[in-house]
């Protein structure tokens, strides 16, 4: 197969990681004889600092030309501590997912067995937590009408929702559980949102399609805590934007490590893989960080992206091969031997 993918390192330790998920994938192209062209493109800092657009012009017909997107992270302390910033990196990620109608976030949480006792969670809670969340991405508090009154002394974001957006993030969540548990949770504020209460109605009106998922309705503050609680009850859980973003970030401690968790971001056109962390500036250029989200978000793309499931197959195996026989960074070393990102990269390319 010829594979065309836009390649957008981003900012921090995004280029170190990006340059790992590449190695594994001309050794998997290799392997299966795929011919990979990749397209390098400018985003977040980097493309400010070099023509002033987050997400410029020409990076965005790159992504839209090709047949995926692999993503580093976004984001620059520099913009972090500045209210005031005019242009902010994270602005090209919002733009980007708007302008590939990214509208759909898959945020799996797994764990490994080898590294179940770094949770900071009890092993018996965790121990078979399989679920993935459906972030909605292209609405919501990020995208309605914000702005600022009385002199600059009041400020606000609208939380706005139609229901067709509901509808094709919901027809994604519903088909995911037909093809693993079978559950599905909404979740929601619809004791207190108008917004959630037009998602709880919609998501209703479409369980007769789905006759055998089991559908849940839960308020957004309940999953927060049953997650930690007990994450191996859930299988696919559907939600907004916001909270999506927050509750995301608390199912990645779980696996151990954010620096484990891949995602991928689909729409209607193409779809777009990255790692769930972010950018980690105290990281880098230091060669310390975790690989392996970002490779296993090429893991994703050849899956879901190419429907090449033995390719995406092999990278995981050898991701686990890494994790047991302990060729690790830091994060993941408990003090013990550690290798550099690129030192991790080498060995997984050379052992597929
Ligand atoms: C994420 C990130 C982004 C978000 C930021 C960088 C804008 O936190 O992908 O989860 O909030 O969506
Ligand atoms: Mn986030």
């Amino acid at each position: 197969m010829k594979l065309n993918i836009a390649l957008l390192a981003g900012d921090g330790i995004g280029p170190e990681v990006i340059d790992q998920a590449v190695k594994v994938s001309d050794a998997i192209a290799k392997k299966f004889n795929h011919e990979i062209s990749w397209h390098p493109a400018l985003t977040g800092a980097a493309a400010i600092d070099a023509v002033g657009d987050p997400y410029p012009e020409e990076t965005h017909e790159i992504c839209a030309n090709s047949d995926a997107v692999l993503f580093g992270a976004i984001g620059h302390p520099r913009f972090d501590n500045d209210p005031s910033a005019k242009v902010r990196p994270e602005q090209g990620l919002l733009k980007m997912r708007k302008k590939l109608g990214l509208f759909a976030n898959v945020r799996p949480t797994f764990t490994f067995p080898s590294l179940i006792d770094k949770s900071p969670l009890k092993k018996e809670r965790i121990e078979g937590t399989d679920l993935v969340f459906l972030r909605e991405l292209t609405g919501g508090i990020y995208f309605g009408k914000k702005g600022r009154e009385n002199g600059g002394d009041v400020a606000y974001d609208h939380c706005v929702y139609s229901r067709e957006e509901v509808q094709r993030l919901a027809k994604k969540g519903f088909e995911m559980a037909m093809s693993r548990g079978k559950k599905l949770c909404c979740v929601d504020k619809a004791n207190v949102l108008e917004t959630s209460r037009l998602w709880r109605e919609t998501v209703q009106d479409m369980e007769k399609d789905y006759p055998e998922v089991e559908v849940s309705y839960e308020f957004v503050d309940a999953v927060a805590m049953r997650l930690v609680q007990w994450p191996n009850s859930y299988d696919v859980l559907i939600t907004e934007n916001l909270f999506g973003d927050i509750l995301t970030d608390e199912a990645s401690v779980i696996s151990g490590s954010m620096g484990l968790m891949p995602s991928a971001s689909v729409g209607s056109e193409v779809s777009l893989f990255e790692p769930i962390h972010g950018s980690y500036p105290q990281a880098a250029g230091k060669n310390i960080a975790n690989p392996l989200a970002t490779v296993l978000s090429a893991a994703m793309m050849f899956e879901t992206g190419f429907g090449l499931y033995e390719e995406g197959a092999a990278i995981r195996a050898v991701v686990n091969k890494s994790l047991s026989e302990g060729v690790v960074t830091e994060d993941l070393a408990d003090g013990g031997k550690s290798y550099g990102t690129s030192e991790v990269g080498d060995w997984l390319a050379e052992n597929i």
